[in-house]
């Protein structure tokens, strides 16, 4: 058993991302960089949540082998098991029962205030309850195992928010039992696609998977969005302006940065071989992540063998808290007698 799991005076951390597959740059930059650096600092759950993605259009022939790919991308973008605990949320069905606790705290009025519901909701003729009460099992997966910070993109801080209110809330009525957690955004900022898009998404197919070989990565960032004002390739160019430029800040080699930037002012380097430079870079970041994949690929057994210890550990939290959380809602009716 790992030692820094159980110091107790590391602040608990759980954040979720959708079984999607294969991560791609957007979800690295965005999300799973910043996972793999508080692994060393905070005690952190990192769960797949396939109860999330079961709610819209997922296919459920796919989701298996979604699931489990998003495993493997997890470890291969360098969360270590002996560090931090990676499980699949429908292994702990503990969650559901919370969240339907948590249904009888909180306002119909809060969840269709999400912006997210309001964008999604738009999209169905009959919308189904479980998009709206999506933020309540979000509060759960956090909740359950009393975490104190959530990493997340700008877009989920209302979720967050909402979950604060519901443990306040459920403290108030039930006695205090969950922390209040606090939501840790990157510094990051948007991450816009490489069509420009405001949003980088597998599904828009504007970004590069991170197991993405070469060619791969050139032909996603060749076609890249730049300074739409550079049209000649001698014009100067406004990296402040630029997705590349930014890009470049990112997850380019640091050292070449200023360089970069002189020459794209000064209009001495095309924007082309600035994207050159930027795909060989991304190249080189991803490489060891195809090479740890390949390796966990040839050994599925382990990566099934790491996502059971990882349910074993947040099941034995999860099974705590919803025991004191049944007993403060008078559900453990035998303890009468
Ligand atoms: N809603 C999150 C997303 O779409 C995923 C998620 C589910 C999550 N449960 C979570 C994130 C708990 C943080 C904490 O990105």
């Amino acid at each position: 058993m790992n030692k820094r799991i159980e110091d107790k005076s590391r602040k608990r951390v759980l954040s979720g991302i959708q079984p999607t597959g294969e991560v791609h740059l957007g979800n690295y930059l965005g999300a799973l960089r910043q996972w793999v650096e508080m692994q060393d600092h905070y005690d952190c759950f990192y769960s797949i949540v396939d109860q999330h993605a079961i709610l819209g259009d997922g296919d459920p022939a796919t989701l298996p082998s979604r699931t489990v790919e998003m495993a493997i991308s997890l470890l291969s973008v360098g969360l270590d098991p002996e560090k931090c605990t990676i499980f699949v949320q429908s292994d702990v069905p503990e969650h559901l029962e919370l969240s339907w606790m948590f249904n009888t705290v909180a306002p119909v009025g809060d969840l269709e205030r999400m912006t997210q519901y309001k964008d999604k909701s738009a999209r169905y003729d009959s919308i189904p309850a479980g998009l709206l009460n999506y933020p309540i099992l979000q509060a759960a997966d956090i909740l359950i195992y009393r975490a104190e910070a959530v990493p997340v993109g700008e877009d989920q801080k209302q979720h967050l928010e909402l979950t604060r209110d519901i443990a306040r809330k459920w403290n108030a009525r039930y006695g205090e039992l969950f922390p209040e957690p606090e939501a840790i955004v990157p510094s990051v900022g948007r991450i816009r696609g490489l069509d420009g898009n405001k949003k980088m998404s597998k599904s828009l197919g504007n970004t590069v998977g991170i197991f993405s070989e070469q060619e791969e990565v050139w032909s996603g960032i060749r076609t890249a969005v730049t300074d739409p004002q550079r049209i000649r390739k001698d014009d100067p160019g406004r990296p402040e302006v630029c997705n590349v430029f930014s890009l470049h800040r990112l997850i380019g080699d640091q050292g070449k940065i200023s360089d970069i930037e002189i020459q794209c002012l000064a209009g001495s380097r095309g924007c082309v071989d600035c994207k050159k430079i930027l795909s060989d870079d991304v190249v080189n970041q991803f490489a060891p992540f195809r090479e740890k994949a390949e390796y966990y690929r040839s050994d599925i057994n382990q990566v099934l063998g790491l996502l059971e210890s990882g349910r074993d550990k947040a099941r034995k939290i999860a099974r705590d808290t919803l025991k004191e959380a049944r007993q403060k809602m008078g559900l453990d009716w035998r303890s009468i007698f």
